[in-house]
């Protein structure tokens, strides 16, 4: 906080003189941009949705400004509600009193009549300021509304945290049906009706033989031929772990995934993830535990005597243990980087994805760095500096050998890390699809050392554990507190409050660098979970650094005859229950729980 209590005690709701700003809630002044100075443009009103009288619609042309008198207080934050219907950015100098602070890129908000923010953190004099922004590029600037200084915590809830909807894309995938897995069932049986699917396939991978792997949360790892066609069971870890394999209660839980060694041709080691209860809770000791664990989730290492033969045979050994205080958010993903090639620092390290149990809603435990919940771990299934000697600890992870901090943590501050992937062309960038609380469905650059902010912010809103129901406003001076905030994301859209969620989640996907489908190259590729939309952002518009969110498109879905259908239509249920797989050559696979079915897409249109 840099502003004195004095200045932050202002009236909210005063109703403005025109031409004057006006105050829209205490600590944030609204100034309309029909009253600022314009260099190169008119005020116009011809789309909707603008504040007070008009916007400014400049000419299309490098040069073109508006500046705005700001009355200034130190550090605070710029907001330019913005619209650009294009589909190119409109990036703009901005300048105060003269120095050019930084350039905002102003991106396409899907329709003139569509408002956006564009944010940025300045410091201003005491008194008046000048802030202009100048058209860097000769498309001129973006049509500007309004310009709010100053949105510090306290400012009330936000109604509609993202209000940039995905952008409808005319471009479609083609999907063709390429396997069908046999139904199976949960243990326990479920009390919840969305565990009760068809088939609980989450994944799609491939070996360096060719074949592809699936694993099904019920308990067994499936192998394909590379054509696609009939599953067949590679491994069954329910009947491998008996008694206690647990997978009735938590969307997640059960045998959650695999990730094979990028060398398992030769030394047949692959590594699994998968939950147990009953009497693993109180005779098997965890590595770390939550109070009152009702699930425990488990990392194990395979290893195949015969890395080419059809149905596994071989030895195995528990890597780590973990218990889980509710049955949500467990261990997600377990995977290899796969760009990382023999010699290279992260060549055969395992990443794990731990949630926060549950329990971020309550307690701090996902910033805790003395716990592995809500969390990326980074560890090392061949070494044995770890506590219980299993694994090692990388020597260059970001924490290792400081003292009271996990050696073991990648990056931090998170809810549900649910699905990650490493971008095979571009700079071979990690995303992660995360799965959020009350409205932000989130993707981040993952790097090492970053912290999401999980449960102390939600995407890049202050998320307060008391009011759970809201998201606020980040607060002055947030850029020094160090969290990252997401590259791309979208809302639930839901009515303002708890009620009414539409309980939507991400489903992480990849950056397709296939072959077969030139219109997708550079994209990342992603849904939602639930209403099985497909969604596709730029990789290069997912930039990193402040709280810019790349535009998003939602694509359209064929059948393999070439018809329009949705993918409700495809998995013949409302709940879809998506997931993503690519194979080694870059191609896309699109999974549903709902039929046990697995299309390839081969077409774009
Ligand atoms: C359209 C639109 C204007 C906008 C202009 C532009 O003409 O109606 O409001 O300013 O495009 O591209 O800048
Ligand atoms: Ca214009």
């Amino acid at each position: 906080m840099h502003r004195t209590t004095l200045a932050m005690i202002l009236v909210g709701g005063l109703l403005a003189a025109p031409g004057q700003p006006s105050r829209a809630a205490a600590q944030s002044v609204v100034y309309e941009a029909e009253s600022a100075v314009i260099g190169d443009g008119l005020v116009e009103s011809n789309h909707a949705g603008f504040s007070g009288t008009g916007f400014v619609n400049s000419a299309n042309a490098t040069g073109a400004f508006v500046e705005f008198t700001v009355t200034g207080s130190g550090a605070t934050t710029l907001a330019f509600r913005y619209a650009n219907g294009t589909a190119a950015t409109r990036p703009a100098t901005l300048t105060v009193n003269g120095t050019a602070v930084s350039t905002l890129q102003f991106p396409a908000t899907g329709a003139w009549t569509t408002w956006n923010n564009e944010s940025v953190q300045a410091t201003l004099n005491q008194g008046a300021n000048t802030v202009r922004i100048t058209a860097a590029t000769a498309g001129g600037l973006a049509n500007v509304d309004a310009l709010t200084e100053g949105t510090p915590t306290g400012t009330g809830p936000i109604a509609d945290p993202i209000p940039q909807n995905p952008i409808q894309s005319g471009l479609g995938l083609v999907l063709t049906e390429y396997a069908q897995f046999p139904k199976t069932d949960p243990v326990p049986s479920p009390t919840d009706s969305r565990l009760r699917r068809h088939a609980r396939i989450n994944h799609l991978g491939q070996l360096a033989d060719g074949r592809r792997f699936v694993p099904d949360l019920n308990g067994r790892l499936y192998t394909l031929p590379a054509a696609g066609g009939t599953p067949g069971t590679y491994l069954d870890v329910r009947a491998a772990v008996g008694a206690n394999f647990f997978s009735g209660r938590g969307l997640g839980s059960g045998f959650g995934f695999a990730a094979f060694h990028p060398d398992f041709a030769a030394n047949g080691r692959f590594y699994t993830v998968h939950s147990e209860a009953f009497q693993a809770l109180s005779r098997e000791r965890a590595d770390w535990t939550q109070s009152g664990a009702v699930v425990q989730s488990v990392v194990t290492e395979w290893t195949a005597a015969d890395p080419a033969a059809p149905v596994f045979s071989g030895t195995r050994r528990q890597l780590l243990r973990i218990g889980f205080g509710t049955y949500i958010h467990a261990v997600q993903q377990i995977d290899f980087n796969p760009g990382a090639t023999p010699g290279s620092p992260d060549y055969g390290l395992l990443y794990v994805a731990v949630g926060d149990g549950g329990r971020g809603t309550s307690s701090t435990v996902p910033q805790a760095r003395n716990l592995p919940f809500g969390k990326i771990l980074r560890i090392d299934p061949r070494g044995t500096n770890s506590a219980n000697g299993r694994y090692g600890i990388p020597a260059d992870n970001p924490f290792a050998g400081r003292p009271g901090t996990l050696g073991e943590i990648y990056a931090l501050g998170m809810r549900d890390p649910h699905r990650f992937s490493w971008d095979r062309g571009g700079s071979g960038r990690m995303f992660l699809g995360h799965i959020g609380e009350h409205d932000i469905e989130a993707v981040y650059d993952v790097r090492a050392g970053d912290n999401f902010g999980w449960s102390e912010r939600e995407g890049a809103f202050v998320y307060d554990r008391a009011e759970p129901c809201y998201l606020y406003p980040l607060p002055v001076g947030d850029a020094e507190l160090g969290y990252t905030y997401p590259v791309a994301a979208y809302d639930h859209n839901g009515p303002p409050g708890c009620t009414g969620d539409l309980g939507r989640a991400i489903a992480g996907g990849f950056v397709y660098r296939g072959g077969a489908l030139p219109a997708l190259q550079g994209k990342y590729v992603f849904g939602d979970i639930v209403q099985g939309w497909i969604f596709a952002t730029d990789e290069r518009e997912m930039t990193r650094g402040g709280t810019d969110l790349a535009p998003l498109y939602q694509l359209k879905v064929h059948n393999a005859a070439g018809n329009q259908v949705t993918m409700q239509n495809l998995a013949g249920d409302s709940r879809v229950d998506l997931r993503f797989g690519m194979d080694r050559a870059g191609e896309l696979f699109v999974l549903s729980k709902a039929n046990g079915k697995i299309w390839k897409v081969t077409g774009t249109r």
